[in-house]
């Protein structure tokens, strides 16, 4: 813990000089700045933090001469540099012999035993190999006074201004007895998520996207001007040293490893000392299983002799050392041919060209469709059918072609044109000037359309329909039995348990799911509608203005651009939608198959339920039956223990009794329990 000096100072001798305060705050921020970035473990407050960043700055301000190399708000200050100098490594920086498969690493594994000439199981500092680029950094005295690139491992390139904006990398070591020199090895990467937002920026400024984290963590690193680097969110880990003096050395890596985490440098928590092969495979298999949860990619695990004297007796093989291995994961990016060039369409229209590619195993499965994103990062690319492109697919991203491979492109490549006729229903392709996207015009005259309008009219926010999903609604609309979201109300367990994998029970299932869908609210309607730009927000904003669906399809566009959310396109939108006479046949289809929501009553809260009479059944999700009694007569409704005819209501949870299907022959309205509290907290 950091003392609080500014306390004993205050109450000694009045208040601290500027130097003393300075230096107090220096302490204190590198101190939070450590537990941030370090340990993953704030203490404070951002708000906390950069109030007293801002008071240091202020201090060094007015007193230029009280800044010092080491002060937290020497990260970025610096003007961009003319070029790279070139630097000498104190040690060269290796590289690691890889191993593929299990054969190769026990290869690696009994050369190792050969060579030391023993026989049982070696030790092994196993460590995830993180995938970005390796950098040195150079601290004499304890201060950060050089960073370099890895280069050809004997020169590398200066990079000081760029390691400094790195938060993770401390600019003073911590600790009493600093080395005199030492050079910490390790891996600068980025964030799954900092690559994900980087890349989401470069496409929204129509900008190149980086081809991995890899690649955007070297690029950042070589930026000329530091507030660029600083724009990467650029991390670290150490794993290794290179040079050192005056600094008791322990006798193994892993006592390396716990003295660098001392000093104040991030290690990873993956790391773990294994024993033997057995150990190497199993750590291997731990860390492959956690790799798509892991925030930053990794693209295998370093298993390196833990023993120094062993590692010193086993020595090098050009550049590498013979005492660890990089065991690799299957890759997440591939090459492969790309057959062709196609374009889906989503539920408002937008086309997206799809790669279809030869299959090829990437990231662990086999791919062979992979997204393009629009038509101006196809053309950005300039993907052309028979190329041979680098896949990727990380994680639960879906695949995309990052790049083509222009010396193999066949001589006769040529570039595909944006369709000027839908490929699903040959309606007219329109491309609205600024837009990036290219639509079909065809509206829900198109089954592409059609198809994902009913996806989202059934989805869990919108009627939450459920065991409506994907392929049952391809194969409704394709076998023609639903042509608009209305038509889903006409369907009978009899006519579903003809259609593929739907047997009687699930029929019966998605008969009743139809049915509790029924009953709904005015705002998960009209998000249902699927109207384009409106939302779950702006459906809630209109149906609290209107609370009436008739009143809103008769607003005018002035009135509509009035209300809260809805700006003059979203307004155009509303207004176009119910213009159309498709559409609000389609809402009184709807309507006249039952679609209700029970009305908010002018006099608000209280009075919803007034009169209604429930029976509860079953065992309700989140509620005990005398809390969900005490809801519902709370807004002036009634519980009853048995169903008639008077019924208003059958609630049901798990294992509901048979007052369930009484409510169902009778024809009472039944709600689960989770309509049930939807409709009480409206
Ligand atoms: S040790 C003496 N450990 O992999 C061996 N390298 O080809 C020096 N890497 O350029 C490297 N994670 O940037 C080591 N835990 C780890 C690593 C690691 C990633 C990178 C490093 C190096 C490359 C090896």
């Amino acid at each position: 813990m950091i003392p609080n000096h500014r306390g004993a100072i205050d109450d000694m001798a009045g208040k601290p000089s500027p130097s003393q305060r300075a230096r107090q705050l220096r302490e204190e921020l590198n101190f939070h700045n450590y537990r941030y970035y370090v340990l993953d473990d704030p203490e404070i407050p951002d708000v906390e933090y950069d109030r007293l960043l801002r008071e240091l700055q202020k201090i060094e301000e007015d007193h230029p001469e009280l800044v010092t190399p080491d002060s937290p708000t020497q990260r970025i200050g610096h003007e961009p540099v003319a070029g790279f100098e070139e630097v000498q490594h104190l040690e060269p920086m290796l590289s690691l012999g890889n191993a593929f498969t299990r054969e190769e690493l026990s290869d690696f594994d009994r050369r190792v035993r050969d060579r030391l000439g023993i026989d049982e199981a070696i030790e092994y500092m196993a460590e995830p190999k993180m995938d970005g680029a390796a950098v040195s950094l150079l601290y004499t005295n304890g201060l950060l006074v050089r960073g370099a690139t890895r280069g050809d491992g004997a020169t590398g390139e200066e990079i000081t201004h760029n390691v400094r904006t790195i938060k993770s990398i401390p600019l003073r070591l911590r600790g009493e007895s600093v080395p005199e020199s030492l050079e910490v090895r390790g891996e600068v990467y980025i964030s799954k998520e900092g690559f994900e937002k980087l890349n989401e920026q470069a496409r929204e400024s129509g900008n190149k996207t980086f081809v991995n984290p890899r690649n955007a963590a070297a690029g950042g690193l070589r930026q000329l001007d530091p507030r660029l680097t600083a724009k990467r969110r650029l991390e670290f880990f150490a794993y290794g040293i290179g040079g050192h003096d005056g600094v008791e050395m322990p006798d193994r890596h892993s006592g390396i490893l716990k003295m660098l985490g001392d000093s104040g440098l991030r290690i990873s928590p993956l790391n773990e000392v294994v024993s033997g092969i057995a150990g190497c495979q199993g750590f291997y298999e731990r860390i492959q299983s956690d790799r798509d949860s892991l925030p930053y990619e990794i693209d295998g695990v370093v298993f390196k002799v833990d023993r120094l004297d062993y590692q010193a007796r086993l020595g090098f093989v050009s550049r590498a050392p013979r005492w660890a291995i990089a065991y690799k994961f299957p890759a997440h990016e591939e090459m492969t041919v790309l057959r062709d060039i196609e374009f889906q369409v989503g539920r408002t229209g937008a086309l997206t060209p799809v790669a279809r590619l030869e299959p090829v195993f990437v990231g662990g499965v086999t791919v062979s469709n992979a997204t393009l994103h629009n038509i101006d990062e196809l053309r950005r690319k300039d993907v052309r059918p028979g190329d041979t492109v680098v896949v990727r697919r990380a994680g639960d991203v879906i695949p995309e072609v990052v790049s083509v491979v222009l010396g193999r492109r066949p001589k006769d490549a040529k570039p595909v044109e944006l369709p000027k006729e839908c490929p699903i229903c040959g309606s007219q392709v329109v491309r609205e000037a600024e837009e990036a996207v290219a639509r079909c015009s065809g509206g829900l005259f198109c089954p592409a359309q059609r198809k994902e309008a009913l996806r989202h009219f059934a989805s869990r926010r919108a009627m939450d329909i459920e065991g409506l999903g994907s392929k049952l609604i391809d194969q409704l609309v394709d076998s023609g039995l639903v042509g608009t979201p209305a038509d889903i109300f006409t369907l009978d367990a009899e006519t579903l348990s003809g259609l593929e994998r739907m047997g009687p029970k699930s029929a019966a299932n998605l008969v009743d799911a139809i049915a509790r869908s029924k009953q709904t609210t005015l705002p998960r309607f009209l998000y249902a509608l699927g109207i384009r730009e409106v939302g779950e927000v702006t459906a809630k904003s209109l149906a609290t203005h209107y609370s009436d669906l008739e009143r809103l399809a008769a607003a005018s566009l002035e009135e509509l651009k009035e209300i809260d959310d809805v700006g003059p396109i979203v307004a155009a939108n509303v207004r176009t939608f119910f213009e159309q006479v498709h559409n609000r046949e389609v809402i009184d289809a709807l309507l006249n198959s039952g679609v209700f929501w029970p009305m908010q009553s002018a006099s608000g809260k209280g009075s919803r339920l007034e009169g209604k009479t429930f029976v509860l059944t079953g065992t309700l999700e989140g509620m005990t039956r005398d809390e969900a009694k005490e809801l519902i007569e709370h807004q002036g409704g009634r519980v009853t223990g048995s169903v008639s005819r008077k019924t208003d209501y059958v609630v049901y949870g798990k294992d509901p009794g048979s007052k369930l299907s009484k409510a169902r022959s009778l024809g009472v309205a039944i709600l689960s329990d989770k309509q049930f509290l939807r409709f009480v907290s409206h």
